[in-house]
């Protein structure tokens, strides 16, 4: 079985919802605490064995770039001040040199045609791939869950969770066969019309999938809301190879919508020691 190494982030989206604050700075730098939400996605990759990291940026992404690179003179200007604790992190949270590319999506044609910009950076292996607007709160990340489960059965993987009925159009929603955490999927359809969702069970935003997918991409028509969707392409891919879903630990707050990320910053906040017993305080003291 050929190892999951690489992981595609696309992150070309222009993030209308969260106008005005991504005029200019991109979504996915948008702060969770004092972490931007995209290098939560990439540490829960890291964690899971991910080497390579592939993100597939629009116009004025490039502060993405400049984030996974050494800034030189902030590094410098911390150790002359003797700042050796956030001086590590930052170096900690560095991808390795080399292991760090970018392409870019020149239209927006929707995450499908995102995806199939990285086919040659990724080429013939298996990839993880991220959505960076899904941050997932967990002891144990979900990519590195997810790989449990294409260890043991070399298949394509993804993440699905349960949300109420009245939310199932805005996902791509999975029709499963069998129980327990671990389960084939058998169907899948991209934001079905309400009422007409073959379950309540929600594709998370992270995938594990085998090269195949580009071929399938790069003939998959256009499908819900007028763009190129991967879930279309991944049908087709589980018809002729199988999918594998996967219910994880976790709690998922979609940071790409202002309630999630809203919800992220507290759930975050009040889970650091350094923070928790203040922002207890002022919630408390907000909520009356
Ligand atoms: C994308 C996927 C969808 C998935 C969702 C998770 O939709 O197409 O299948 O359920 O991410 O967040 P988007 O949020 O880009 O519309």
């Amino acid at each position: 079985m050929q190892p999951v190494r690489k992981a595609v982030l696309p992150v070309a989206g222009l993030g209308t919802r969260f106008l005005p604050a991504t005029k200019v700075m991109p979504k996915e730098m948008l702060t969770v605490v004092d972490k931007p939400v995209l290098q939560y996605v990439v540490d829960e990759a890291r964690e899971a064995g991910i080497e390579q990291f592939i993100f597939v940026i629009g116009r004025g992404k490039q502060v993405i770039e400049d984030h996974f690179d050494i800034s030189f003179e902030l590094e410098s200007m911390l150790a002359e001040r003797g700042k050796t604790k956030p001086l590590e992190e930052l170096r900690a949270q560095l991808p390795e040199a080399g292991n760090v590319s970018f392409t870019r999506q020149q239209s927006p044609l929707g995450l499908g045609h995102a995806v199939w910009c990285a086919r040659e950076l990724v080429g013939n292996e298996p990839f993880a791939l991220l959505l960076p607007d899904v941050i997932i709160k967990n002891k144990r990340g979900v990519m590195a869950q997810m790989m449990d489960v294409y260890n043991e059965h070399g298949s394509n993987v993804i993440a699905v969770e349960e949300v109420a009925p009245e939310r199932t159009d805005q996902y791509g929603v999975v029709e499963i066969n069998g129980s327990g955490d671990v389960f084939d999927v058998t169907g899948m359809v991209e934001k079905p019309k309400a009422g007409t969702a073959p379950s309540n069970l929600i594709i998370t935003g992270r995938y594990i999938l085998k090269p195949r997918i580009f071929d399938l991409l790069a003939n998959t028509e256009k499908g819900a809301g007028g763009e190129i969707q991967v879930t279309d392409a991944m049908l087709t891919l589980m018809k002729e190879d199988g999918f594998k879903g996967l219910k994880f630990q976790g709690t998922t707050y979609d940071c790409g919508s202002k309630i999630g990320f809203l919800a992220a910053n507290l759930a975050f906040g009040l889970d650091r020691p350094d923070l928790a017993p203040e922002l207890t305080e002022i919630a408390k003291g907000l909520m009356g």
